[in-house]
This record gives C-alpha cells, structure tokens and sequence, in this order.
C-alpha cells in the first residue's frame, strides 16, 4: 500500500464542494426499482441506465467519484467504450462496492450482518486492475424494541474495519458505511443514541485493524427521527443533533464525511446538508459531503422509465440534484434552486 495515495484519493474524493454518486444497487435491488416503475428487469435495461448516469454531460462538475457493482463496473457504452473508461475522462474516479449484502444475524432476530470478507483479498485486486481505486461496504442497524444488540453493532463493526484493512492493503480507499435505518417510530434522540455507539464501536475497530484514518471516508447516516415518528424535527434541529454526535465520534484525522441518504426525499437530503455547512462548516476538522444514491437519481429513474427519448430530460434531472447537492456542501443551497428547475 502507499499510504499517501490512499490519503490524496481521500481527500479528492471530498474536495470542494463535490461528492460521491452512489450507482451500486445489486441487481435484485435494481430490479425492484424498475419494476416499480415498469421498466423491464434485464441487464441491458440497467446498463442502459447506468449509460444514462455515467454520460450526464457535466456530472464532473459536482461528482467526485461514483461507486459501481460488480456487474456495472464490468459494462461499456452502447458503443463499446467501458463504463470505467467514460468514467475517468469525465474526471470522476471510479468505485465499487464490495459487500455480499446485509443477511440474517444468526441468534439476532430482526438484525442483520453484512456478509462479504471471505475471497475479499482476490476481489479488490482484480478491482483495483480494473481501474477502482476506492470500495464500498455497508452495514446496517434497525432501531427497534431491544436493537440494535451489542452483537450486532459489534460484528458489523469489526467486518467492517476487517473491509477496510484489506482495502488499504490493496490501494483502494475504503468508504466505511455503518448505516442506521429510518424505518419505525424511534425518535430523532434514540437514532442519536445508536449512531454514537456505533460509530465509536466502527473506530474502536479501525484502530484495532490498523486502518489509515487519513486513507478513507465515513459514510454515515444522518441523526433523524424513525420514518413513522410522530415528532420531525427541524432541518436546522437535524443539522444540530447529527454534527454534534459527530463531534464525539469521529476522529479528527478522518478527511470526510460523506452522508447517505437512506429514503430521504432528493430535497430534505440537500437541505439538511446545507444546514450542517451553514451552521458549522468553518468550525469542523471533516468535510461534510454527501454519497447519495436515491437522493440523486430518483427523479431521474422516473423520467426515464426506460424510453431512449427520455435520457436528455432524465440527465438534467440527475446534473440537477448534483448541482443542488454541490450547493449544499458550500451551505448555498436554496428552496428556490429547485423551482428554477421546475
Ligand atoms: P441511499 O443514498 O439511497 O441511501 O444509498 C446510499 C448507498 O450507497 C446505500 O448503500
């Protein structure tokens, strides 16, 4: 490993006001997507999509990087050109995500570990010669009656640190990914709680691993209210509790912060962003970004439903909420940036 590369792909990963696209959905998760919408299920209806993404004119311009699966970074253009190729000549660099999926935790109902670490080693390096030069892992944390369990915060947490050693051992950034879920009824103060924990538990086990803190990104969920909770705070109130649990938990040395969005609306995302940038920007020793994957793309899915006709409206769609994610990391961002694009 060469240690100043993984810390200047880190920081250019989070510079300026740029972030990450998030384009890794597997395919079942892809599928149920698009069959959403009716678009067909195949692998030419998602390369076709990913084609649609990847060629945004000007997505360069707010995108430092884009995370890629297994069978996404392994495509080309229409024309024959690889999708990893397209990719860099926009000036974005390549990622991809390399966990097997969240499963069943065995003694744990209604929790789950993110399975992925055996053959890992083999995987990245054939990655890394692809032309990745940083991976995705992601756990994930229900909020429920009596969980997450230590169990579960534990395990998650020390697959993920064992991810992101091996990463650094091959060249590539890791992007660690503990996320806690928004589904149910807990409140804004019980996401607080667990995301605490479970950020001090992720690097508690990156030191034990021996992980670079300078050499990755942290891709958290934002502090929020459950999806069903009967109080919603405000955006500057989600924008108070999510900096200063962070302030707690997450070392210094950490170039960024890289929000996911979770099923946050395209807007909330970019306003509660803004609102972190606004209010402390000057005063935190991490960037704070965003790595969205729904947040981005959904209103472009829905415009272009599968029509070739489509791509030119549903690219202005997707360049739009770059745009208006890029404004939010300058605390720039604006209700009315989106009626200008209605
Ligand atoms: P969302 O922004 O849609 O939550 O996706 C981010 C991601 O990469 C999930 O792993």
């Amino acid at each position: 490993m060469n240690a100043q590369e993984l810390i200047d792909t880190a920081r250019t990963l989070v510079a300026g006001d740029k972030g990450l696209l998030a384009m890794d959905e597997s395919n079942p998760t892809c599928n149920k997507r698009f069959a959403r919408l009716g678009i067909p299920q195949t692998e030419e209806a998602r390369r076709a999509y990913r084609e649609l993404i990847v060629t945004t004119p000007g997505l360069g311009e707010f995108i430092s990087g884009v995370i890629l699966y297994d069978e996404t970074i392994r495509q080309s253009r229409k024309d024959g050109s690889p999708f990893v190729k397209v990719i860099t000549d926009a000036g974005i660099i390549p990622g991809i995500k390399v966990d097997a999926g969240a499963k069943d935790m065995a003694g744990h109902p209604g929790e789950k570990i993110t399975e992925g670490l055996d053959g890992l080693r083999d995987r990245l390096a054939e990655y890394s010669q692809m032309g990745a030069r940083f991976a995705k892992w992601r756990a994930v944390l229900a909020v429920g009656d009596g969980i997450p369990s230590r169990g579960c915060i534990e395990a998650n947490a020390q697959a993920l640190a064992r991810y992101a050693s091996l990463c650094q051992e091959a060249g590539l950034v890791p992007v660690v990914e503990p996320e806690v879920l928004m589904d149910g009824e807990h409140t804004l103060e019980q996401c607080f709680e667990v995301t605490e924990e479970l950020l001090r538990m992720v690097f508690n086990h990156l030191y034990t691993q021996r992980v670079t803190l300078e050499g990755m990104i942290l891709k958290p969920n934002m502090v929020l209210p459950g999806l069903t909770c009967p109080k919603q705070e405000t955006v500057d109130e989600v924008a108070d509790a999510t900096v200063r649990c962070f302030l707690r938990a997450v070392p210094a040395a950490v170039p960024g912060v890289a929000f996911l969005s979770g099923g946050q609306s395209g807007e909330l995302a970019s306003a509660r962003l803004n609102a972190m940038n606004v209010r402390f920007k000057s005063r935190l020793p991490w960037a704070l970004a965003f790595s969205f994957a729904r947040a981005i793309q959904q209103p472009a899915l829905e415009i272009w439903q599968g029509e070739e006709a489509r791509v030119p409206a549903a690219q202005q769609a997707l360049l739009h909420r770059a745009k208006c994610n890029g404004a939010a990391r300058r605390g720039e961002y604006t209700a009315a940036m989106e009626r200008t694009s209605a």
